[in-house]
Order: C-alpha cells, then structure tokens, then sequence
C-alpha cells in the first residue's frame, strides 16, 4: 500500500490536472514554467500508477490586454490569440510539458458554459446589475480598465501608478482617486462616467467559504491564514462584466438590460476554461466532463498572484452551480539570482532562450528539487543550478545509471545473474514507497532527496564491489546485474521528472512501456548502447547576444524590380506578428523568378530600412555565396515568422546596418551555417544550404 502524507477525497482514480491558463499575450519565460512543469511531475505520476489522470490546460484569450495589442499589431484579436496559442504549445513541448487537452478560452464551448453558469446563476438570484463609475479615455473611445489608468498615488504622492494598486505604498486603488491620471494608451486625461454592470453575489459566500476553508485537509496552512483575512474583512459583490470595446463574449440580453452591450469580464469565463477544455477533450473521448468534475478529484496548480480568484471568487461560482471545489496547490514566485527577473540584468529568460542554452532536464530537475508543499518562492540561481545538474542529477544520478549501464552492456551485453541483496533491497523498496507517497503529496523535493538517497546506495555498492578487477567472475556479473536493476528502478522513479532521461534507459533495457512502479530486482535481458543520460551546464556567464534577428519568412510574391536588372521585389510573409514585409533581394542572376515563390528562408528582419533604386527593402533575405553560386538557407517544416538563432545565442535587440552585417563571419560547413563554432538552427533542428561549395559565405 502507498503510504501518503494527505488524505484525499473523491474518486482519485480519475483525475484532472490543471495549471494556470496563461494569456494569449506574450511569451512564456522560466518563470511560468515552474508551474507547468510541476503539474506535468504530478500528472506523469498519476499516469505511471495507473490513474486515470489528465493534464488540462488552454490559452487565457480575452481582456483589454489582448484587445490593445492585437489592435497595435493592426491584426484581428482572434488572429493575434492564435499565434500564441501555437507558440506556448511549441515553448511547453520542448521543455517535455505534456497536456492531454491545450484548448483556448475563445471557444464555443466555453461560450456556451460562460452562459450557462451566468443565467444559471441568474436564476438563482445571485447576479443583479448596478451603476458604477468607470474611466473613460475620450480620444480613444474607449472605457479603461484599471491597469490602463496611471497617475499620482493619493496614499504616498508616488507617481506614475496603476489604478489598480501602488507599487510603493501597496495601498489599493481605485482609477479615479489617482491625482493626475492619464490614458496609458494616449496619455490624455480621462473622464468618469457611469455605467451599468452585472454584479455576482460574492457577499453572501462568506459563511460557505470559511466552512468550505475549516474543512479542506489539504490546503496549505498559509492559504488558510491568508483567505481566513479576507473571510475577517467582509467580501464585496464581484463585478463580472466590462465595456466595449473589449474582446470577450457578449453577455446575453445585456443590450435589452442594461442599454449597451456587455462582456464577461475575462476572470468569469477564464476559470470556466478549466472545464470547457476538459469537455473539449471528452467529446472526443466520448465521455463526459461531469463524470470527472464531479466524481473525480480536480487538482489545479496556481500562483499565489492568482489567488484571489481561485480562493474567493472561482470556489463561489463553482459553489453556486453545485459543483464540488477542487483542490488546490499554490506556489511562489521565481527570482532568478535572488532577484526578480530582469531584461537588463540578463536574468529574464524566455522558454526559448533557456532553452537555447541549458539542458531542459537541468530545470525540470532543478524545479522539482525545490517544490515542496510550502507556499515559498523558488530562486533559480544559476550557480546553483550548475551546481544541482553538474553535481547532482549527472555526478549522482546519472553517473551511477551511465557507469553501471555502460559497464555491463560493454562486458557482458545482458543481464542473466542477479546477486541476492536482501537487506540493501529491503531498504530500498522502502524509500521506494516513501518517494511514492511524496509524489502523491506533491512534495517533489523529498522525490529527488528519496531518488538521491538511493543513487548514492548505488553508487557506494558499485565502487566497493570493485567488479572492475575480476570481471568474468559469476560474483562481479551477479553484482553488476544488480545494479543495472537498480538502474532500471532509479529510471522509472524519475521518470515523471526526467521523462527522457527515462526514455534512454528503458531503451537500453528493450523495454516498451513501464506500467506502474514496477521495481525489484527481477530483470533479466539484453542490453543496448547507452546514451549520453545527462548534458552538463556550462555556465554563459553573459548571455550571448547576436546582432541580427533572424526569422523565416514565405515567400509569397516575386516581381522584377523596375528599376534595377539585377534585383528583384519579393513579398515575404512574416506571421501573424510581423506581418507581410516588402523585401530587395538581388538574386535575379541566380534564381527564376517562379522558383522562388512559395519558398520558406530565412531572413534578417532588423536591418536599417534601406531604399534600393526607389524601393524599400523592410528585411534581407540570407543567402550563402561561393562566390559562383548562390544557396538559400531554406527551411521546409517551419512556420513563419518562427526565430532561427545560432545555438547558445540570443537576439540582442537594435537595428544593424549593411556594413555591420557584411562583418558578421558566417560561413558553410558541412551543409550548416556556423557563426564562431555555433550552428545556426532551430531548437535542435540545424538549417540546412544545399548548392553551395564549403566555406560559401553568408551574405
Ligand atoms: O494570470 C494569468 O495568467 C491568467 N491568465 C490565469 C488564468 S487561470 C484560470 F483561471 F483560467
Ligand atoms: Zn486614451
């Protein structure tokens, strides 16, 4: 029996995972990471002993935000939303995040739930409309939320604060005490108006809350303290809808109630994203969301930035509509380097930056090493993280799966005599049940601590059993044999932290699949080659920056350039982003005009804007140059507007000029490009030129 330090409720055997749906509005960086790779430790386990569990997620998609940008960006919000949508999913599959459903939040089926809780609710006599004053900017024609209001904090007289909060004082705002406030889109002044807005009765949650709070074995005692303040102060109505222009879903018959049209607020139909996704997914399973949701056990990771909605207002609406409340795991913030994340200390990494330079396992093992139950923030000291992969997962864990696999598969190439350890096997498959309980806790600090604890028992067996010496004997076979079992069981342990760390072991041993924790010290087989288990962090103690940013555009229209013979006119899609670009390229000499259309290459989107022969070029294709030919660096299975990046490098920012460029020394080699011994790629993939001698030139 799995000995757990929790006691659950509920069917446990289904389960839905859940973390936070992150906002179709930027990148994702190390910070959000932590997180998903945390949910995606705990679903991976659930999945290894046999659960039925399933890892839920989606992209947050509406809000003034995503409106505001997607409006800048000159594109349609639901366009702009997509783009990210794609991105995240690529971010969170390198870093081996696997959801079982990533859905969005702009969907029918959380249009049609978003309207059914609210006129469910409704009927329930839980919502009422009243008039408020809100801001409204009148050259934008727009009314503004409290973050697109700045001004003078009343409270401490610091300037430039949200409506929302002041960052100096922390004293909690509303837009219209600030003194001097201003539009942040256009910096005028706004004006007070009033309007009327749909209010849910959080109010009268109050008792059910604290009993619902009293009741809950699980959750963590300082979420306790800090919900029985909010308990203490007294809940006001929650305000669920907000003002055109506004990119949401309308609220039905708010036109007829209330004079104008109306939206959710993006913090009702977001958390309802957790279910619609979960339907999404069952549809397609033919089965039903509610089997789960209301049998099942619910487990949502969360920040404690978000809170608020999960322990006050999410647990209300959920109340209200008799679904039972899920369960809840908080952590902290990430620091890098003992201080918040910073662009100009060059301690903010995106997924894809991060990734460009450190292995993904090093912070899949670094995280799980420092998340325990404790509501703390995690510091990602890059020292440390050196220290945890180099010392750690690869002196420890790796080396004794690497030394005792290499070791047997070169000596003997199977495994057919297993020494009898009785008391070293005893004490194991007891930390092996700790470690599983622990996992179930969702402790994954004491996971690594239990994994190590039995790494080293390897290890020290291994060095004393000096099998080096007298290799063919029985004894030294028997021996290693048992650690390559011991091997086997480390691997599956970690599995749900190091999925291909796992994988390159399984594969060793021919095996398929491992179902459950399925250790002893009973296999018997052949063994394969071992790869490299674990890659070592050398520390970039600057992030290297390169001048040019790359992208991969398509090659949507060519036409001969006017005015110049040698030059054509090319318009290059560059995504959603980005956009479609006019670009110069003098390669009339080289290529017909019908071969290029349609091709997907690389270009350089942070030229100085240059005019050739009366034309604009906005971007400059990159060709490789031997000086008789020419080679495009060409890439098929890629999107546009998808950054291409010289391994360990990042784009530094800035414009470059054509003199600088031509500095840069990129050259062929073997089929690649090469910048000072890095390889021009994308994630693990290298960009291919074919056509061109060695050494060609990039220009
Ligand atoms: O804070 C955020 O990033 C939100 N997009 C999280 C939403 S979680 C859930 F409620 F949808
Ligand atoms: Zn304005």
């Amino acid at each position: 029996m799995i000995k757990t330090k929790t006691k659950y409720e509920g069917d446990d055997n289904k389960v839905i995972v859940t973390a936070a749906l992150p906002y179709a509005n930027g990148n994702i960086h190390i910070g959000h990471l932590l997180e998903y790779i945390q949910a995606d430790v705990y679903t991976r386990f659930l999945k290894l002993i046999g659960r039925e569990a399933y890892y839920i997620c989606a992209s947050d998609m509406h809000g003034t935000p995503i409106e505001v940008n997607a409006a800048k960006e000159g594109v349609k919000p639901e366009v702009f939303v997509e783009k990210f949508w794609s991105e995240h999913q690529k971010d969170f599959a390198t870093f081996l995040i696997k959801f079982d459903n990533y859905y969005k939040t702009h969907s029918s089926e959380n249009r049609l739930l978003a309207e059914f809780f609210f006129s469910e609710l409704k009927k329930k006599d839980l919502i009422y409309t009243k008039k408020i004053k809100v801001m409204f900017c009148v050259s934008c024609a727009r009314y503004l939320p409290d973050r697109f209001v700045k001004g003078v904090c009343p409270n401490c007289k610091a300037e430039e604060q949200y409506g929302d909060i002041c960052e100096k004082c922390n004293a909690v705002l509303k837009a219209f005490d600030l003194i001097n406030s201003f539009c942040v889109i256009c910096k005028n002044k706004p004006e007070q108006r009033d309007s009327l807005h749909y209010f849910f009765k959080l109010s009268q949650f109050v008792d059910k809350l604290q009993a619902w709070m009293l009741s809950e074995k699980e959750m963590q005692q300082e979420m306790k303290n800090w919900l029985q303040g909010w308990i203490d102060k007294g809940l006001d109505d929650w305000c669920i809808s907000r003002d055109a222009p506004y990119f949401g879903f309308e609220i039905p018959g708010s036109l007829q109630e209330t004079g104008q049209v109306k939206y959710f607020y993006v913090w009702l139909d977001a958390p309802i994203g957790y279910i619609s996704s979960t339907q999404n997914l069952m549809n397609r399973m033919s089965k039903r969301w509610e089997d789960y949701w209301h049998k099942g056990r619910v487990q949502h990771f969360i920040g404690k930035d978000i809170s608020y909605f999960h322990f006050l207002f999410w647990p209300a609406i959920l109340m209200a509509m008799e679904i039972p409340l899920p369960k809840l795991m908080v952590h902290g913030f990430i620091t890098v380097n003992g201080q918040k994340m910073s662009k100009s200390r060059g301690t903010y990494f995106t997924a894809k930056d991060f990734a460009a330079l450190y292995p993904v396992e090093g912070l899949r093992f670094y995280y799980a090493s420092h998340l325990d139950r404790k509501l703390v923030d995690v510091d990602l000291s890059l020292e440390e993280f050196k220290a945890v992969n180099n010392n750690v997962l690869m002196g420890s864990l790796g080396n004794f799966c690497y030394r005792v696999l290499t070791f047997a598969e070169k000596n003997y190439g199977c495994v057919d005599k297993i020494a009898d350890e009785k008391n070293l096997n005893r004490e194991i498959l007891e930390l092996v049940k700790e470690i599983e309980g622990d996992y179930l806790a969702m402790d994954f600090k004491s996971v690594v601590k239990g994994i190590l604890t039995i790494a080293d028992i390897g290890n020290a067996y291994f060095q004393r059993s000096e099998v080096w010496k007298c290799k063919d004997s029985n004894d030294a076979k028997a021996k290693v044999g048992w650690c390559v079992n011991l091997a086997r069981n480390l691997a599956i342990l970690a599995s749900p932290i190091l999925p291909e760390f796992s994988r390159k072991v399984r594969e060793v041993l021919g095996e398929k699949k491992w179902g459950g924790i399925d250790v002893g010290f009973g296999w018997k087989g052949e063994l394969g080659k071992v790869e490299l288990l674990v890659e070592k962090v050398e520390l970039k103690n600057e992030i290297v920056r390169f001048p040019l940013h790359m992208v991969i555009g398509e090659v949507k229209e060519v036409e001969d350039h006017p005015n110049a013979d040698s030059l054509y006119l090319m318009k290059v899609d560059f995504g959603v982003e980005k956009g479609l670009k006019q670009v110069v390229a003098g390669l009339k000499k080289f290529f017909r005009l019908e071969e290029l259309v349609g091709k997907r290459a690389v270009f350089c989107v942070n030229m100085k804007p240059a005019k050739l022969r009366g034309e604009v070029s906005e971007a400059m294709i990159m060709v490789a140059d031997d000086g008789e030919k020419l080679g495009l660096l060409q890439v098929s299975s890629r999107e546009a507007g998808e950054e291409v990046l010289f391994e360990g490098m990042v784009f530094g920012g800035g414009e470059i000029g054509y003199e600088d460029f031509k500095k840069l020394k990129m050259e062929v080699k073997g089929k690649n490009v090469v910048f000072e011994g890095r390889t021009l790629s994308y994630g693990k993939a290298a960009i291919v030129v074919e056509g061109v001698k060695e050494g060609a030139r990039i220009a």
